[in-house]
């Protein structure tokens, strides 16, 4: 039988969970893995093998925190040998100028930091972790007198986005090539958050504002991606590019997933890389197939003309907010439960509250 599936374009290892910081948006999932659960390097190196032979161009190492597995300069190296490019996401707080030297020797491509806020008390604030922001600034600085190709990354929300231009100037001023100003979605950790983080139409409305001028101002230096929040938009995001379509996430743990917070999902069993291949699991895993393409779609999704462009939107999003991951997105206007988006807005506190840190002493929290 003819294979008709493309392989996908990037593979995302999220090399662990841990991590310094305590982001109250966390996109990782609400139980997290203990690092005697996670890939060993024999098996990680295996995976990137399997990878580059199935046609995956990009290499996302991430997390948590990736610098702090012992052998990332390693699996950085068996890309580069692989000949895939590799970016590292990482907050930076680890990221010093000797590792960034080991790690451009390896091969790395590119580096993504991600940023709090630009004002410093407010970003160790929400990133919970002192400090964390000047340094942040020094390992980008570093980044660039590496020779490293940077993007910087500032997730934005009802706390920080008063920031926003001075976040433009410090992706400026670092000479960064690229910087992602992302609202919050409210997936994993984020959710049970929502109210501490989710703008206001009119703040949201002055954001856009702001990167729109930054864009005409910047042009040709600085690339400034967008990405707008679902709960004010009339239709979703084409989350991941669509459901096993360009990307595959492999957990600390060894599950492969379609999208970094599919594992919440009830009823799907994700296989683990330990047990198949990255290529069987891409081509035949249930899971992968069971939201690819259109033929899962309900009403209003199956006659619509947008089902190849955002792909239904977020299965996440509609898992979380309706327990049925075959629903329509409901941050959709035209999904039949859209209304619950519409309440989450219209509930939103005129005072933000404290937000709810992980605390990683909770057992609930943590999973073999
Ligand atoms: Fe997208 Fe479905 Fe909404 Fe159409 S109905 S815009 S395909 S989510
Ligand atoms: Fe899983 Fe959107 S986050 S499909």
């Amino acid at each position: 039988m003819v294979n008709t599936i493309d392989p996908p374009m990037g593979l995302v290892a999220e090399l662990t969970h841990r991590c310094p910081l305590q982001c109250p948006y966390c996109a990782n999932p609400v139980a997290l893995h203990r690092s005697g659960a996670e890939l060993d390097t024999a098996t990680w190196r295996r995976v990137l093998h399997e990878a580059a032979a199935l046609g995956v161009l990009q290499l996302h190492l991430s997390g948590g925190e990736p610098t702090v597995r012992k052998d990332l300069v390693e699996l950085v190296r068996a890309a580069a040998a692989l000949g895939l490019y590799s970016n590292l996401i990482t907050s930076g707080v680890l990221l010093d100028a000797p590792l960034l030297q080991r790690l451009v020797q390896a091969g790395l491509d590119h580096v993504q930091i991600s940023l709090q806020d630009a004002d410093p008390g407010n970003a160790d604030r929400i990133g919970g972790f002192a400090g964390g922001h000047a340094r942040k600034l020094t390992a980008a600085r570093a980044a660039r007198q590496a020779g490293l190709a940077l993007t910087l990354n500032f997730v934005v929300h009802r706390q920080n986005l008063t920031q926003l231009p001075a976040m433009l100037d410090i992706a400026e001023v670092l000479g960064a090539g690229r910087v992602e100003i992302a609202h919050v979605q409210y997936h994993g950790w984020a959710l049970p958050n929502r109210d501490a983080l989710l703008p206001s139409r009119a703040e949201l409305d002055r954001a856009t504002a702001t990167v729109e001028a930054a864009r005409q101002r910047l042009k040709g230096r600085l690339v400034i991606d967008y990405v707008v929040p679902d709960y004010h938009a009339r239709r979703p995001k084409a989350c991941m590019g669509g459901w096993g379509r360009r990307f595959i996430t492999v957990t600390p743990a060894g599950k492969a997933l379609p999208c970094h917070v599919a594992e919440s999902l009830a009823g799907l069993a994700f296989p683990s890389v330990r047990e198949q291949s990255l290529a069987a699991i891409w081509h035949d895993a249930p899971a992968f197939a069971r939201f690819r393409g259109t033929s899962w779609m309900p009403e209003p999704c199956r006659s619509c003309d947008r089902r190849e462009i955002d792909w239904g939107g977020c299965r996440c999003q509609a898992f979380a907010l309706t327990g049925d991951a075959s629903r329509t997105d409901p941050a959709c206007e035209k999904s039949p439960d859209h209304a619950t988006i519409l309440a989450a807005v219209a509930a939103r506190s005129t005072t933000p509250p404290d937000f709810t840190y992980r605390r990683y002493t909770n057992a609930r929290e943590i999973v073999d």
